[in-house]
């Protein structure tokens, strides 16, 4: 038997069983994340071994120090979510892996690991859509939620409005025209001099400025619930610059602050424009992806939903930035519809969430 048959018997037969426990490993990024989760809901392990002190020196991640970083850490990280999860290899069923988006170099060095482990072991292997994890991190910090639900994926590389239809199944209602919320925040605080990563640098110097200091411009965009965030990037960077070419202080909490709220109002105004119109009210509304860690997105998400009378849900902090537990939820949801990958499993760098 073939190792491709033998991963579809071995697959078939842990549908209705429980404790079924997924190794997954992600590795699009700059951070080297292994996981064990048990029935796609519980965290045995989670972790994250992220490469920022190497990128930090270069502002941003360098796809070739990310793709050897990984390779060198993968067997490290996995061993160590294994512990962690108190379990050995042959204690679990199946393997994942985020297949795509990302650096493709980056990718790759999960996928083959993942696929050797596969071949040697002769266990079931899943390939993850990035994005996907991030939506399924809501899964592991709600229990209770299930889909339908409309979610908020908001990333370093995606700023999506879609509704979770059902397990794997996905409707794009809106999304970013250039860049995503992540990309903005990261360099929006490049020019206020803080390092990389950005966003989480700005959201907490945010907290002790004013967000009405500085007015900054309503994005406009074609589609009514779509996303454009370059002119008030642009807006800010030429603010800053007029700051410093009068020779003044920057103001750098109150810059922080203003930029914060401006793009936060807008990723929520577009969020309650869909509900409001499309009359979502009573579908649970989720965060998800990096950005969703931001205290201000999740406070004015909270006030949004109150006001609306809708159910909110938002992973935990630490569930919102890339990590190996995600991929693992998600894989079983794929798992349970008998998607398998095959040894010729390949890393997709411009994989999609929806095809439009
Ligand atoms: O989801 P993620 O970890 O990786 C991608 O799939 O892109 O998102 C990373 C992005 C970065 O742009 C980072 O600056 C942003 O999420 N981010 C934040 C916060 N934490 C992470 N942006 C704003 N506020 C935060 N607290
Ligand atoms: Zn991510």
């Amino acid at each position: 038997m073939n190792y491709e048959e033998a991963s579809r018997r071995k697959a078939a037969e842990l549908k209705g069983r429980t404790g079924v426990r997924i190794l997954a490993l992600e590795t699009s990024c700059d951070e080297t994340a292994a996981a064990v989760i048990e029935d796609g809901r519980k965290i045995l392990s989670n972790v994250v071994f992220s490469q920022i002190d190497l990128h930090e020196l270069y502002g941003g991640v360098v796809p070739e120090i990310a793709s050897r970083a990984h390779m060198e850490a993968c067997d490290r990280v996995v061993d160590q979510a294994l512990r962690e999860a108190g379990t050995a290899l042959a204690e679990i069923d199946v393997l994942a892996v985020t297949r795509g988006p990302g650096l493709v170099g980056a990718l790759l060095t999960g996928v083959n690991c993942m696929k050797g482990l596969a071949f040697a072991s002769g266990k079931p292997l899943v390939g993850v859509n990035h994005i996907e994890g991030h939506v399924s991190a809501n899964f592991l910090t709600h229990p209770e939620l299930e889909p339908p639900f409309l979610c908020l994926v908001v990333s370093g590389g995606h700023s999506h409005l879609v509704e979770v239809s059902d397990y794997g199944e996905y409707r794009l209602l809106g999304q970013t025209v250039d860049d995503a919320a992540g990309e903005a925040f990261d360099k929006a605080a490049r020019v206020l001099g803080l390092p990389y990563p950005g966003g989480p640098r700005i959201d907490v110097l945010a907290e002790a400025g004013n967000p009405e200091a500085f007015q900054l411009p309503k994005p406009k965009t074609e589609g009514r619930y779509d996303y454009s965030f370059s002119g008030l990037k642009t807006a800010f960077i030429n603010l800053v610059h007029g700051i410093e070419q009068r020779g003044e202080p920057l103001p750098r909490a109150d810059l922080a602050a203003s930029f914060r709220r401006a793009v936060c109002a807008e990723l929520v105004a577009k969020a309650r424009l869909l509900i409001e119109e499309r009359g979502m009210q009573g579908m649970p509304f989720a965060l998800a992806g990096g950005v969703s860690a931001n205290r201000e997105l999740r406070r004015m998400a909270g006030a949004m939903c109150d006001e609306l009378g809708v159910r909110l849900f938002m992973p935990e902090i630490h569930l919102c930035t890339d990590n190996g537990a995600m991929i693992g939820s998600a894989a079983y949801y794929r798992l349970m519809r008998g998607e398998l990958a095959g040894l010729d499993l390949n890393a997709e760098p411009a994989l999609r969430l929806v095809a439009n």
